[in-house]
């Protein structure tokens, strides 16, 4: 499978939120999106010129989230996009958090070498928890 990886444009919008519905039962807003594309760290996996991935990162070492379509998982796309943010980031520690209930990002952070560093309760919304992560540069 040949992936290429690209920052996102705003004409790949359309596929990044139908991803993001896909991904997450409470997703971002089509705003949200559109106030990253102005950050380099905002990219897409794109297979056969179709958007299969995302994800998006801030400069100061936030990773804001990241999204492989389902039928395209365990394929190695998270991983590809995850290693673009991190070798494009400078600080020396990158975060980030997750639900509590999301097991298969857990365990795929912690494969790409993040550790866990806390919980934060009532983190989301609707009150759940989150593990926040931690990897040093
Ligand atoms: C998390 C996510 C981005 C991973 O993307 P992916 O392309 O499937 O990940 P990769 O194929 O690169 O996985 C790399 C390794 O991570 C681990 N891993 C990935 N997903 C896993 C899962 N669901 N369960 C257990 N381990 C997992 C595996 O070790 C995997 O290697 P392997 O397939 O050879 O065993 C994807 O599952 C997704 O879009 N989830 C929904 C959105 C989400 O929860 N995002 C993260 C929260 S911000």
């Amino acid at each position: 499978m040949k992936i290429g990886l690209k920052k996102c444009r705003r004409n790949n919008l359309e596929q990044v939120m139908e991803i993001e519905h896909k991904s997450f039962q409470q997703p971002y807003e089509r705003e949200i999106f559109e106030s990253f594309l102005d950050y380099p760290l905002f990219v897409v996996a794109l297979y056969e010129d179709r958007v299969i991935g995302y994800a998006i990162a801030t400069g100061n070492g936030l990773i804001v989230s990241i999204a492989v379509r389902p039928e395209y998982r365990r394929k190695g796309i998270g991983k590809k996009l995850l290693d673009n943010l991190l070798s494009s980031i400078d600080p020396k520690k990158i975060t980030l958090t997750l639900r509590v209930s999301n097991k298969g990002a857990y365990e795929f952070y912690k494969k790409m070498g993040f550790t866990s560093s806390g919980i934060i309760h009532n983190y989301y919304e609707d009150s759940e928890d989150a593990i926040l992560m931690v990897i040093y540069g």
